[in-house]
């Protein structure tokens, strides 16, 4: 016999040996506790709409929202980011249905604090659903988004919102110095517990294209670009100053905007800023699983649950995804 060989000094592999070891010394962890579940809201009764771009998910009217949103928060699900399809007829140059009372988003925030109060009801603060263009904001004759103007209505619309009964309004628009303007006009409203959750590290990116389906703004929006005002996906130190800033300006929580391919941005923000902070795996990204699903090519249950645990690793405090209600199920299951 000859043992030539070294035994390693250390062996990894032994607290792998058994499933009860390896949940002894795991790092992390999903629950239904970190998800925000995304939902399109259609105006009328009885309605829904399939989104041929996210199988799966459907637009919604008022009534059948509210039987979904149930379930969700039956699955343990807190919250809910609330996206408004708006009729074309009432899109504008000014956007002024953005701030109407009694808007598609406003009456749905009522419906819904009035029947699952205890259900976190986030609106997304942007101009894109009710521009005529398709763009996050008002624009000046060269197509310039022009920032201050559009913060005017950002305001009137965070306003509406809170007006209504959102829990957090989620200005997802990018434009400089609306956190603290938002801020400052709910203080003056009254509406001191109405949180900011900021879109701080939103990035100009094609993985938003099947929303823009859904929310029909794509087809407004034609062969433009958002590139003006949401960020480069080159930048990372760019993305610590914008989250910084929204957080001085009165943000509660930040959010990281595409979420797998930018967990690097989640991983910085979480160390350096330490602030609450979630990240969005968005319309693209549901896409392209959902496509490998359909193919045979990916495990449905697995890749949900693996890719929304990388979101905790990476260090995010709460996910939205299109997933939510899938993984809250897979998650009871286990
Ligand atoms: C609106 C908004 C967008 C998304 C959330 N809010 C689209 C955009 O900025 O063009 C994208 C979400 C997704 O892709 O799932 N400002």
């Amino acid at each position: 016999m000859t043992f030539s060989m070294q035994y390693p000094a250390s062996r990894p592999r032994r607290l792998r040996y058994t499933d009860a070891l390896r949940r002894l010394v795991s790092e992390h962890q999903l629950s239904a506790s970190d998800l925000i579940y995304p939902m399109f809201v259609l105006e009328g009764n009885k309605r829904r709409e399939s989104v041929p771009s996210m199988p799966g998910i459907e637009r919604l009217s008022i009534d059948l929202l509210l039987k979904d949103a149930e379930e969700s928060l039956k699955l343990g699900i807190p919250a809910i980011a609330l996206f408004p399809v708006t009729p074309a007829s009432l899109k504008s140059e000014c956007a002024s249905e953005a701030f109407n009372p009694e808007g598609l988003a406003q009456k749905t925030v009522r419906a819904l604090k009035e029947e699952l109060p205890e259900l976190t009801v986030i609106t997304d603060v942007a101009l894109d659903p009710f521009t005529s263009h398709g763009q996050d904001g008002l624009v000046n004759d060269q197509g310039y988004v022009m920032n201050d103007e559009t913060i005017e209505v950002l305001i009137k619309q965070a306003l509406s919102h809170a007006e209504a009964g959102a829990d957090v309004v989620a200005p997802s628009d990018m434009m400089d110095g609306r956190v603290g303007a938002i801020r400052q006009a709910l203080e003056q409203q009254g509406h001191t517990n109405t949180c900011i959750m900021a879109y701080s590290a939103k990035y100009a990116s094609a993985y938003y294209g099947p929303f823009r389906d859904a929310v029909g703004s794509a087809g407004n929006i034609k062969g433009g670009n958002k590139k003006q005002y949401q960020m480069d996906p080159a930048n990372s130190d760019e993305a610590m100053r914008e989250i910084a800033l929204d957080i001085a300006e009165g943000a509660d929580m930040v959010m990281v905007k595409p979420g797998m391919p930018y967990l690097d941005i989640v991983r910085r923000c979480k160390d350096e800023l330490k602030v609450p902070t979630f990240a969005y795996q968005v319309s693209g990204e549901y896409a392209m699983h959902k496509a490998a699903f359909a193919q045979g090519w990916l495990k449905e249950d697995e890749i949900i649950l693996e890719s929304l645990l990388a979101f905790k690793r990476a260090g995010a405090d709460g996910i939205l995804t299109y997933f939510a209600k899938d993984a809250a199920k897979l998650l009871k299951k286990a």
